[in-house]
């Protein structure tokens, strides 16, 4: 009920506005400690659940930002969203629906049991499942090339060349064991374009590339923008697949949580175990938020509350 409303049609406020707005909405949830920082892939359990990082990028290019937005962090699941976006612009909207899915599993993204309800099916490119089967799609002659073109089509999004952190790749190839049995599920149903070890370590360097919430904020932008990033002007892919990557993530991007989000932010998004989300405003802009303290789904709890307030208080909602 205290949430300021600047504007609730057209394009986002002005310079000063906005940056009252987003360091309004760090102050509000900086010292909210609730949520846990993954463990489950062992390095992410060093993170400072304190950190709070906050950046808005408009579609015009303008900027607003808060907190921890210089602290890197490995993207994880958020690369789905792009990746997807990525196989999608070079197979098409109908090559993506007939093999992974466009439908939420209503399970947790690292879910054997979907597979199994769903003959096989992975789903959606935004589950574990879906989103190994949605790499292994990436048209290339072999592996290298394969992980040269997702690190190249993300770092387009962000409009800055983005590096594996070798840490997180390292951690999380040593502790990925639910993930290979995944793509080997996927392999028994015929589901897997290519050698599932090869799948599984091209995604986890995919999770791993290192990203900040400006970044994430930035590569957000390009899909309201329609394909073309507000910085660089690259079009890194065309007006139809941002719109189908943006339905996607409107039914899939928060996991099992992701009617509800709809419900109370009314935006796609994606979210990410190290702590980040990308919620995009189609036509207007994209939040990117950094803060550890995860919600029993994944989600994080910080970023969540900051985005349900930026939503609000800039007329964001689509409904
Ligand atoms: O495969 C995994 O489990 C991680 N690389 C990514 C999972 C993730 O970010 C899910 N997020 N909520």
């Amino acid at each position: 009920a205290d949430v300021p409303q600047l504007s609730s049609t057209g394009l986002l406020p002005g310079g000063d506005e906005i940056a009252e707005l987003v360091g309004l909405a760090h102050a509000r949830y900086a010292e909210d400690g609730a949520g846990a920082v993954a463990d489950y892939i062992p390095i992410l359990a060093e993170a400072d659940p304190s950190w709070f990082g906050l950046s808005l990028v408009g579609v015009d290019g303008r900027s607003a930002s808060a907190g921890d937005i210089d602290v890197a962090f490995s993207i994880q699941s958020i690369s789905k969203a792009f990746v997807f976006a990525l196989v999608c612009e070079e197979l098409g909207h109908e090559a993506i629906h007939d093999v992974v899915g466009v439908n939420n599993t209503g399970l947790a993204f690292n879910s054997v049991v979907a597979v199994e309800l769903n003959g096989g099916s992975p789903m959606n490119s935004m589950v574990n499942a879906g989103a190994i089967a949605t790499t292994a799609l990436v048209p290339a002659a072999d592996a290298d090339e394969r992980w040269q073109r997702i690190r190249d089509g993300l770092s387009r999004f962000a409009g800055r060349p983005l590096a594996l952190d070798g840490e997180v790749y390292r951690s999380e190839s040593f502790s990925n064991h639910r993930n290979q049995a995944l793509a080997r599920l996927l392999q028994s149903y015929d589901r897997l374009a290519i050698d599932p070890v090869e799948a599984v370590d091209i995604y986890t360097r995919q999770c791993s590339l290192a990203v900040t919430a400006a970044d994430l904020a930035v590569m957000g932008a390009t899909l309201a923008a329609g394909g073309t990033n507000p910085l660089t002007g690259d079009r890194v892919i065309s007006v139809e697949t941002s719109r189908d990557t943006l339905a996607l993530l409107a039914s899939c991007g928060m996991y099992e949580r992701s009617g509800e989000w709809l419900f109370e932010i009314g935006l796609p998004a994606k979210s990410g175990v190290s702590g980040g989300i990308v919620a995009i405003a189609p036509g207007k802009g994209a939040v990117g938020t950094f803060s550890p303290p995860l919600d029993p789904a994944g989600n994080s709890v910080r970023g969540q509350r900051a985005c349900a307030y930026l939503s609000r208080a800039l007329g964001l909602n689509l409904f």
